[in-house]
């Protein structure tokens, strides 16, 4: 696990930016695994730079979200399919029929499940894995107490997940009780993670993914298990490690 440190959110966007940039140069028909939320807004604003520049071409991109709440349109603001349209893809090259979310909407959950985890694999598996961490240690909607051997499922949203995102809806009532997610097998499966972290509220989180013992009490934890992991957080994130394993660059 290789940690990076940047002074704020900013330098933490930009130099996650530099890295999927070159991941997608390097790569000739590159997967990746996108995330929703407040952390990589940056780093979207940073690859539309990047494709307005024609510093990268989002033609042979594929994608595949993490997640979508059950029981929201395509067209509802809150839903993530809407936030990547906003903050991604109506500003690049990418074709729609690369673009791949869970559908929430489906008649049958489980089956949209199944075939989005086939999905992932008929592409051959993703490359890089953007991902952030709630501050109950989720990553994707795994909450916690999810299996470590999870693929693609639905899940009931903690109430503190729900808690947490309710400043995007009108009520708490209104964010949704349900999500699918990948599971937490399927982004284990993914070539490299790159693990964005921000803010001093998310720093005993990245403490206990860091210090705390491997457990599915803790989704994020498992990270600690995979080979090829990188963590770009900002000091007020990392306020709490010792800064004898950060490093200032890529
Ligand atoms: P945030 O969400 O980026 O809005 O903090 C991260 C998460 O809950 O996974």
């Amino acid at each position: 696990m290789k940690i990076i440190q940047t002074e704020n959110y900013q330098l933490m966007s930009k130099l996650a930016s530099q890295h999927v940039i070159n991941t997608i140069k390097q790569i000739n028909k590159p997967v990746i695994g996108l995330a929703t939320g407040s952390t990589p807004e940056g780093l979207y604003q940073h690859l539309i730079k990047a494709y307005h520049n024609h510093e990268i071409s989002f033609a042979n991109v594929s994608t595949f979200n993490l997640d979508e709440y059950v029981g929201l349109h395509k067209e509802n603001t809150n839903s993530y399919h809407y936030y990547m349209q906003k903050f991604l893809f109506n500003h690049v090259d990418i074709p729609s029929k690369n673009i791949h979310l869970p559908n929430g909407m489906a008649n049958d959950l489980n089956n949209e499940c199944t075939s989005y985890e086939n999905q992932i694999q008929q592409a051959g598996g993703i490359h890089i894995q953007i991902l952030g961490i709630g501050r109950n240690g989720h990553i994707g909607f795994n909450e916690p107490g999810t299996s470590f051997e999870s693929q693609t499922h639905v899940i009931d949203l903690d109430e503190s997940t729900r808690k947490a995102n309710a400043r995007f809806f009108d009520s708490f009532d209104n964010v949704p009780k349900q999500a699918i997610t990948m599971g937490i097998k399927s982004i284990m499966r993914s070539t490299e993670i790159l693990l964005l972290v921000s803010g001093s509220e998310k720093a005993d989180a990245l403490e206990k993914l860091l210090n705390g013992e491997v457990n599915e009490d803790f989704p994020a934890s498992i990270l600690q298990t995979h080979q090829n992991v990188k963590i770009i957080a900002d000091k007020a994130a990392l306020r709490n490690i010792s800064c004898n394993y950060v490093s200032e660059t890529m």
